[in-house]
């Protein structure tokens, strides 16, 4: 019998992405070298790292070939050196043209707060222990995606920039189904984030998820406005479980979320789309991006992308094992102190981003 294969895309991307994808890579790498099946990563390059090689941000040669893998794992995009540029050409659009070429339309970005890391967070420990919330952010349609869009010259003196927040009651089934099916599996409460007392497209947004909570009574489904959302999030975030929100109110609440667990190098995420054939596509990144001030010096924290290969195991290889093992190893390795530089206090073992990756995998092997 042959065993089983997986072709995995590493897109390491701009900055500390290339740092952290390193550390992704070791620890794949021992995994692989030790498990039953067999892992082929390929290695692609995105944003501006891409731009420098081929003046693109994204290839359709890459495109080609990372649609054909299992899965895809992506650092970070971004950095000063590709500001500049036009619109269409910078690094963002590489890592935006994947979400929607891939249809990776359900994003799911969980806050957690690991008990060792209570003090790096600003907010009371009472307030963050034990929290662990999951926003589902659509991906691949909202404002991000809405035609039209653009900067126009309305006369010499004046121009107007704009963008469109366009949803269709279908975009928004499908994300409600996933965020319901999701609120099943853990305390079934689910919050709608919208802002449908302004916005006509997240009123409708709104009557959707009414309409899909018919289909699962047990979920307690709770609608809120985006800016009291935020306002929550930080004045008494426990009392939430699953969010599901547009693009851009989950972008800008992930953010936020990230902070309430002391770092945003701790966040993970996953993009999932399911095709007609109930097939699944996903890509894993770190919430965080491309950090251009601490790149280069070794400083940066490889865990939000270490835990992003954990989600990568149990969501696309189904190996729920792996995935548990990589988290206990995160948990365990800041429970005996080791911190990098964003999680560091006094009392604390400072490390760099390859040796934390080191003792990830030094706690994997036990
Ligand atoms: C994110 C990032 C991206 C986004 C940028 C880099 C395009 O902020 O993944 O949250 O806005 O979606
Ligand atoms: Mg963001």
């Amino acid at each position: 019998m042959q065993a089983e294969s997986y072709n995995i895309s590493i897109l390491p991307g701009d900055g500390i992405g290339k740092e952290i994808a390193k550390e992704a890579r070791k620890l794949i790498d021992w995994i692989s070298s030790k498990a039953t099946f067999n892992i082929h990563l390929d290695e692609e390059y995105v944003g501006g790292a891409s731009i420098d090689k081929y003046g693109t941000p994204l290839s359709d040669e890459t495109l080609k070939r990372i649609r054909q893998s299992d899965a895809i794992l992506l650092g970070a995009v971004g950095g000063p050196k590709w500001e500049k540029m036009d619109f269409e050409k910078r690094p963002e659009r590489g890592l935006l043209k994947i979400r929607k070429e891939l249809d990776l339309f359900a994003n799911y970005r969980p806050a957690i707060v690991f008990d060792p890391l209570i003090d790096s967070s600003s907010l009371k420990p009472e307030v963050i222990k034990g929290l662990d919330i999951l926003i589902i952010r659509e991906l691949t349609s909202g404002i991000y995606f809405g035609e039209p869009r653009g900067i126009e010259k309305i006369n010499d003196k004046n121009y107007k920039g704009f963008n469109t927040l366009v949803y269709t009651s279908k975009e928004i089934e499908r994300i409600a189904e996933v965020a319901f099916e999701t609120a099943m599996s853990r305390s079934k409460k689910l919050c709608s984030v919208d802002k449908a007392n302004v916005l006509e497209s997240t009123e409708l947004w709104r009557e959707v998820m009414i309409e899909t909570s018919k289909k699962y009574p047990k979920v307690e489904l709770s609608h809120m406005y985006v800016d009291n959302a935020s306002m929550q999030l930080v004045r008494n975030p426990k009392q939430f479980d699953v969010i599901v929100t547009t693009n851009m109110f989950g972008d800008i609440l992930s953010d936020c979320a990230s902070m309430l667990t002391g770092s945003l190098g701790m966040l993970p995420s996953a993009s999932i789309g399911i095709n007609s054939n109930g097939q699944k596509k996903a890509m894993y990144e770190p919430v965080h991006g491309s950090a251009p001030d601490i790149s280069g010096q070794g400083v940066s924290n490889p865990l939000a992308m270490i835990l992003s290969v954990g989600m990568m195991f149990e969501y696309s290889l189904n190996k729920k094992v792996i995935a548990e093992k990589i988290n206990d190893a995160v948990r365990s390795v800041l429970e005996k102190g080791f911190r990098t530089k964003d999680i560091y206090s006094e009392d604390k073992i400072l490390l760099s981003t390859n040796e934390m990756g080191d003792k990830v995998l030094e706690e994997i092997k036990e």
